[in-house]
This record gives structure tokens, sequence and C-alpha cells, in this order.
């Protein structure tokens, strides 16, 4: 089950981000179906074995881009059916510029996404039922995000949260979470830091802070250094696979749902951290969201290939 934003992705790449006044050139412009709630249902759906079925709920525009993009997750084998049309606003978009080095650049224009609701929850409640694993991030009304996941809590579901773009939450909503999953900067802001790069031993300091605020368990995403992940009774670390980043846009989203479909699927957490980086991993050879990301026969061969280097 994923709960979030669906969002037409505008792409250009770059040699390199723009500073502030500056303008560059950039290559073709290209269409990418994406958004963060999206791109974690059609990775779930490319992801899952054959007993695993993957839903989205969210709401788009009526318009071309809300059908391209349930389109999009349709052929990844998702439910789209709870995903709702919004008239008075048009389909979420984001605008991202991506440089040679994969680094990237989002503004997001949240639009038909940020009208989910609490009582469009409660109006799809019967969708909940069965769930074991429920897929959050904050790309949608927090009221949305907190209904869901009291929904998710109902059904005995495991609840991921990306909480991603980052903000303050209370320890109301932390608490309902069982695997909070921030990067360095959001694990910052969720704490009332100032944002810093942090080492092995900040790392496992952030991890403990953040599981202080209510999660049962912390995945820290540091990025190329892999993961660090912490809960009451072990802390462990799971390392990146070194690839060549073509473009980082959707890697924490293939991520997250990596996580959830190995933990749905029973595996230990340890095989499920790798299982999610080997995802995240090929995902960032490739550009743009739900055009990298891969299937899963792809990621059983990558990691093949990687036991017998
Ligand atoms: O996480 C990547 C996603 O963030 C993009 O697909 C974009 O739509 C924004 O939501």
């Amino acid at each position: 089950m994923v709960v979030g934003s669906l969002n037409m992705d505008f792409v250009v790449q770059v040699e390199r981000l723009p500073a502030p006044g500056e303008t560059v050139l950039g290559s073709d412009f290209k269409t990418i179906p994406g958004g963060k709630g999206a791109n974690q249902a059609c990775a779930a759906g490319r992801l899952g074995g054959s007993a695993v079925h993957a839903r989205m709920i969210g709401r788009v525009g009526v318009d071309s881009f809300g059908d391209q993009l349930k389109a999009s997750l349709a052929a990844a084998g998702v439910d789209v059916s709870s995903v709702m049309g919004t008239r008075a606003q048009p389909t979420g978009v984001a605008l991202i510029w991506v440089e040679d080095s994969g680094q990237n650049s989002i503004v997001v224009a949240s639009g038909a996404n940020w009208s989910l609701s609490a009582a469009d929850i409660e109006s799809v409640r019967s969708a909940f039922h069965g769930a074991r694993c429920a897929l959050f991030q904050l790309e949608t009304p927090l009221e949305a995000v907190s209904a869901a996941m009291a929904a998710a809590r109902g059904q005995g579901a495991l609840t991921i949260l990306d909480p991603a773009p980052a903000q303050p939450l209370s320890s109301d909503l932390l608490s309902s979470v069982s695997v909070l999953t921030p990067n360095e900067p959001e694990a910052c802001i969720l704490l009332g830091r100032p944002a810093a790069r942090v080492g092995p031993a900040e790392a496992l300091e952030l991890a403990s802070a953040l599981r202080a605020r209510g999660p049962a368990a912390v995945v820290l995403k540091l990025g190329d250094q892999g993961c660090l992940y912490a809960d009451a009774s072990q802390t462990l670390r799971s390392p990146a696979f070194r690839v060549e980043a073509v473009d980082s846009t959707a890697a924490g989203d293939t991520f997250n749902a990596g996580l959830a479909v190995a933990l749905a699927e029973g595996h230990p957490i340890g095989e499920a951290l790798r299982f999610a980086n080997a995802a995240a991993a090929i995902s960032v050879t490739r550009l743009g969201a739900q055009s990298s990301v891969p299937s899963r026969a792809e990621v059983e061969e990558f990691l093949r290939q990687r036991s017998v280097e």
C-alpha cells in the first residue's frame, strides 16, 4: 500500500546546476512519470514477486498527465483504483535539473496532490484491508498522511515513512512509524538541528536521537556510504554498491519500495537492506524517476554478479 504523490516530472539534463541568477543551456526536455508516492508504488509493483500486490492511494487532476501517471503505474502492476481525480487542480508536476555528476535539483508544484484529505482516506478505508506494509512520504497534506497511517496501523501493517520533503513532525505521528527512512539533511530537520554531513559516530547518535522521537526503527540513508539501521535491539550498516551515476532521482523511492517488498516477504533486515540498496543502485545508473526503476529479475541478477565479484 502506498499513500502519496503522483507528479509528471519535467526533466532537463545540464552540465552543472545553475547558480542563483544564472542561465545555463540544457539537453532535450523530457516528461517522465514521477512523484515520490507513485515512484514507490511503481517500484513495489516491479520489485515485488507474484505474492506482492501493490496499490496506490492519491490524487491527480482530470487531465492527460493524470491519465499517463495512472497508466504508468498500471503497467507496473499497481492497482490504481484508489487514485482519485480532482477537477479543481491540475496533476502535480516537478521541475527537475539533472547535472552530469548525477546530482539533481527538484521543485514540485503539488497541484492535485495537495487536495488529498483525511476524508479521502476514510472513503477508501476498505483498500487498507489486509495490507502488510504501507509506505508514506510528505508530498501530500499531513492530515492525510496521519489518517492513512492510522488506517494502516489498524490493519497491523508495517508503516514506512520517508520524511521527504522534510519538515518537523509530531511525536504522535512518529510513534506510529515502524521504519523511518531519512537522509542526513532530513534527519537534521526532524531533530531541529543545523544541516551537517555526518561521519560514522555521528550517524549512530543521529539514528538514536531519531528513535527517541518515536519510530520503532530508523534507516539513516547515507548516500554513497550506504545506510545505517537501528532498532531497539540492534544496529547494522549496509554498504552502498558502487555504480556509474547518471541520475539519483527516485533512488530513495526505489530503496524504500525494495525495503518494503523484502520485509513484507519476510526477509531478515540485513537481506532486505541489501536488496533495497541494489535496487536503488541500479536506478541511479538510469535517467528519470519511474523510467529508472528496475525489475526484480534485474536486481536478482545484479546481486548474483556482485556476490561473485
Ligand atoms: O523522489 C523523486 C521525486 O521527487 C520526483 O519524481 C519528483 O516528482 C519529486 O516528487
